[in-house]
């Protein structure tokens, strides 16, 4: 498999786009099935902060020896923990919040792109709050306050000079300018009534949820113990297990919502499970949105 050998090379390569499903799929375990198809390269806005005085050429180059350097760091794996950020967070991988430019050259992103690729790193960032930035706290442990990460864990504590390097930068950005709005919560009592009762429910012809998702990082969805219903704890489990495919207040970039969406109605472009939705249209789908938005609590489903 000519294919295999190139990624598993120490130098890693852009080649991802084109290499073939099953090659990937043996190469980076489950996970990354979605970095694979080859998605059209969208045309995309001029960054926003262009034309204000941050980030100027120099804070663009900065962040070039700093952030992107680290994304590009090939840690001699391709599996989760290992691979180099940049070979899940591509636009191949859309579409995921979290998505950079595919690098233009071998080297990496040219100038041009990276200025796109901040405005995306720096809606993971809180300035108001530096340690609880999301591009900290998801390659993180969570023994040690990390928030799980399908990626898989990159460091073991906050002591690890990546994380430092990273948290370095983000104490450098203007205090007020990226500072993450605080989303909605997410109901336990609407999860509990009218979620779980999605994974209760396969459509006709389809497995359960279930079936796939009893365990491990994907777990959200354990059949009962008792054969019937989930218990407080169990739901309680699900609930968090859940969560962390979740951002509050934006069901349009929620793993939850995309995976089982087809890729036609804005759904993934692969998943190794059902398409429970053919568009957002769907009002199982409206439902649930409105519960990722936070407007919908509470027992009553509809
Ligand atoms: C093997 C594929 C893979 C690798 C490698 C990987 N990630 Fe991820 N990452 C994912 C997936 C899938 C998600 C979405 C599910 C989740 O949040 O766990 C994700 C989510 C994230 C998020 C949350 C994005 C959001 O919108 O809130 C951040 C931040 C992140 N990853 C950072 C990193 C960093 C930094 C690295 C490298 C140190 C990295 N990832 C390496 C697959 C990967
Ligand atoms: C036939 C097995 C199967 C079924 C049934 C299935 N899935 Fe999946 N699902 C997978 C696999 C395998 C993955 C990981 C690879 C991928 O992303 O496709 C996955 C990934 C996901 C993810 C992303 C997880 C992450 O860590 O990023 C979500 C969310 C998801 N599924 C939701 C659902 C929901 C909701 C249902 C039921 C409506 C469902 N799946 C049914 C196999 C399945």
């Amino acid at each position: 498999m000519a294919g295999e050998k190139h990624i598993m090379s120490p130098r890693i390569g852009w080649a991802i786009g084109v290499l073939t499903a099953s090659c990937v799929a043996l190469a980076f375990g489950f996970a990354t099935l979605e970095s694979l198809s080859a998605a059209p390269h969208p045309a995309q806005a001029p960054a926003s902060a262009q034309g204000s005085a941050f980030p100027s050429a120099a804070d663009i180059e900065t962040y070039r020896n700093t952030v992107e350097r680290l994304f590009l760091t090939d840690r001699g794996g391709t599996t989760p923990g290992m691979a180099a950020c940049v070979m899940c967070h591509t636009w191949q991988t859309r579409p995921m919040r979290f998505s950079l430019e595919t690098p233009a050259t071998d080297a990496g992103w040219t100038p041009e792109q990276s200025r796109r690729n901040f405005d995306v790193v720096t809606k993971l960032v809180n300035t108001g709050n530096p340690d609880t930035s999301r591009l900290l706290l998801k390659p993180l442990a969570s023994q040690a306050g990390g928030l799980g990460h399908t990626g898989g864990t990159y460091w073991t504590s906050r002591e690890q000079p990546e994380y430092q390097a990273l948290l370095k930068w983000i104490r450098s950005l203007p205090a007020d300018k990226y500072v993450a709005a605080p989303g909605p919560s997410l109901d336990f009592t609407f999860f509990r009534s009218c979620v779980q009762q999605v994974f209760a429910t396969p459509r006709e012809g389809h497995i359960r949820c279930s079936n796939c998702h009893s365990g491990g990082l994907v777990g959200f969805a354990p059949p009962p113990q008792n054969g019937k219903s989930w218990s407080d704890e169990e739901a309680k489990r699900a609930f968090q297990s859940i969560s962390r495919l979740i951002i509050p207040g934006n069901p349009e970039q929620s793993r939850f919502m995309l995976k089982p969406l087809h890729p036609d109605g804005g759904g993934s472009y692969t998943h190794n499970g059902v398409r429970r939705w053919q568009s957002r249209d769907d009002p199982e789908w409206q439902m649930l949105a409105g519960w990722v938005r936070g407007q919908k609590t509470g027992a009553t489903c509809s």
